[in-house]
């Protein structure tokens, strides 16, 4: 550990878990919890809990789980000490210089050379294309319609027709082979040795929020194939986290993000005025792609191109986004392919229209689904209707619901009542309340053995977490179980700290016994105890009950894991012997 616990401890306590998890995922308040769709997982139904009383968030979907650090260290890939300055930073902690460990000082190198490159790439093909060397690239830009403003605004370039111009450039600048082939700049061939991935092409730099370079899409010249070739995903570039033109996106004043397929559409988008527009980087729309807008943004305009696969991709992004509550409007292009040739062709208040005309996401999706069926067939016609009454009966807000239904009768003039019942019947109400766990295969069985130590370890599990949610049964266990009667290595350090943090405070604080983990796996194991609740109000006698099974059955089995272990020292068993005896004495009274 690079900082001390209790500097730790300070950072921690004066970060919210729910205003940092607030800021990267959408929390919705319920009771004493906050939840959300998980954003570690795909799924439909919320199952991501964040609790500002013990400072941890679980997933009940897919079992991740921890504190402030460890949501970051998993959600924003950082490292335990990043997570820290991260925090400190925002909270207006002070903390000393820290050393990095040598594998974590190996691996920000590395990403720091990378950086490195890429920028002196992009500056190298950008310089090129001023030159001689890059005269029929410019040409190529400039007949698209690109000023000299948006080239640099974007730092368009070109990669020399020499297979290995950049290599001999980056060569001369120092770096070794091995560290262009990780920046995913050059390869290398048995025969031919190494050589650029990107040659004789218009190049065009994909630029982080953070204003560095982290990968290139590259475009022929004209007609050929391929017709782009991108960057691989490297250690400072992964395409399903980042999108094309949010550097520039995100300081837009227009509202919402516009998605694209292009970085032609994008470009032109920017060049026409509207600097809102982003592009998946050559991928479908990514869950960590939605996660990445919600920073900057609370609604989103696809603009993907007309043709089969673009209104596929539509349709796919809509039900990504309504998962992620974002609400959504599509643009119609129609006759164009892509908001690229709309522009070029009408110009752009012909596309600000087309904005303020784009049509929610439900719209859109029941429009598709009218072309799919003859509308004069009345059995065809009885089906659209029923699917539409589907499509609206995934409408949560149950005012919103109304407002599309009554949108759907009249566009598509359906009697509003009829259609209002059908939803109902396909279970508005109910939607999204489903119970997913009676969908869960049954857990498999495992030998008997197996099966005692499951229940042994559920045991200890569900007492720690009575100590956890009534900090006044602490006094009382800890005089009959020592950590040590815990069988699970991770229970009884959490025990530990119970006990400890109760002599010292005379509270438990779930989050402080977390900053004590620090596997993925221990992190998870430890949150699933701090989230359980059990929901329902307990009487006293049935609660004493309850404590004192489960402390005698972890009494038991500590003891008798001792004299299995005394080997044939006959006085330590005949002690064991009495003490189990006394066990069956044990009685906790609590209120
Ligand atoms: P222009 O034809 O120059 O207008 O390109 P565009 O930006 O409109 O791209 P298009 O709509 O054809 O494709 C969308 C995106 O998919 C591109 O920006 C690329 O990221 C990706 N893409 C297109 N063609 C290829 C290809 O041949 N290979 C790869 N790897 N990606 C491609
Ligand atoms: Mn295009």
């Amino acid at each position: 550990m690079f900082y001390s616990d209790e500097l730790i401890e300070e950072v921690r306590s004066r970060s919210d878990i729910v205003d940092v998890i607030g800021s990267y995922v959408n929390l919705k308040h319920k009771g004493n919890s906050y939840s959300a769709c998980c954003p570690f997982h795909h799924e439909k139904t919320p199952s991501f809990h964040v609790s500002r009383e013990k400072q941890m968030y679980h997933c009940f979907g897919c079992g991740v789980g921890g504190n402030v650090f460890t949501f970051l260290m998993e959600h924003e890939n950082m490292t335990f000490p990043e997570a820290v300055e991260e925090l400190a930073g925002k909270a207006g902690v002070a903390l000393p210089e820290r050393s990095m460990s040598k594998d974590e000082q190996k691996r920000a190198d590395e990403r720091t050379k990378i950086k490195e490159m890429n920028k002196i790439a992009a500056g190298y093909f950008h310089y090129l294309l001023k030159t001689d060397h890059g005269t029929a690239a410019l040409a190529y830009l400039t007949n698209r319609g690109l000023t000299d403003e948006t080239i640099t605004k974007f730092g368009l370039g070109y990669s020399d027709k020499f297979s290995d111009d950049l290599y001999k450039y980056l060569k001369s600048k120092g770096y070794k082979d091995e560290e262009m082939i990780k920046a995913g700049l050059i390869k290398v061939d048995e025969k031919y040795g190494p050589s650029d991935r990107f040659w004789n092409r218009v190049m065009y730099p994909i630029i982080d929020p953070n204003n560095r370079v982290i990968g290139f899409g590259g475009r022929v010249m004209g007609e050929g194939t391929p017709k782009y070739i991108n960057s691989q995903d490297t250690p400072v570039f992964d395409k399903s986290r980042n999108l094309y033109g949010l550097n520039l996106a995100k300081k837009s004043k227009r509202k919402g993000i516009i998605f694209c397929e292009g970085y032609m559409d994008v470009i032109s988008m920017h060049q026409a005025g509207f600097d809102n527009a982003v592009a998946s980087l050559g991928t479908a729309l990514t869950v960590g792609q939605v996660n990445l807008i919600k920073r900057y943004t609370d609604r989103v305009y696809l603009a993907y191109d007309s043709d089969e696969a673009g209104t596929k991709a539509t349709l796919r992004a809509l039900q990504i986004m309504r998962e992620f509550d974002m609400p959504a409007r599509v643009i119609s292009l129609k006759p164009y392919k892509d908001p690229d040739e709309l522009i070029q062709n009408d110009g752009k208040e012909a596309f600000e229209k087309r904005i303020e005309e784009a049509v929610s996401g439900i719209m859109f999706e029941i429009d598709i689904l009218e072309h799919n069926y003859n509308q004069n067939d009345p059995q065809e016609r009885t089906e659209f209707q029923k699917e539409a009454a589907k499509c609206l009966s995934k409408i949560m807000d149950p005012l919103e619901r109304d407002n599309y239904i009554k949108s759907v009768s009249e566009k598509y003039n359906i009697d509003s009542k009829t259609l209002k019942e059908t939803v109902t019947a396909y279970g508005a109400a109910g939607a999204g309340k489903v119970d997913t766990s009676i969908f869960r295969p049954p857990e498999r069985r495992g030998s008997p053995e197996e099966e005692k130590e499951k229940q042994q370890l559920k045991t200890e599990r569900v007492l720690i977490t009575w100590l956890i949610n009534d900090n006044e049964l602490i006094p009382v266990i800890k005089e009959i179980l020592t950590p040590e009667d815990f069988t699970d290595t991770v229970y009884n350090g959490v025990v530990r700290l119970i006990y400890e943090q109760y002599d010292a405070k005379g509270k438990v604080e779930p989050a402080v016994i977390m900053n004590h983990f620090e596997s993925k796996e221990e992190h998870e194991k430890v949150s699933s105890i701090m989230q359980q609740d059990f929901g329902v109000e307990i009487m006293s006698d049935e609660k004493s009950g309850a404590i004192t099974d489960l402390v005698k059955r972890i009494k038991r089995k500590s003891i008798q894991k001792k004299i299995d272990s005394a080997g044939s020292d006959f006085n330590l068993i005949k002690e064991l012997m009495v003490e189990k005896k006394s066990i069956e004495k044990i009685k906790i009274n609590v209120q």
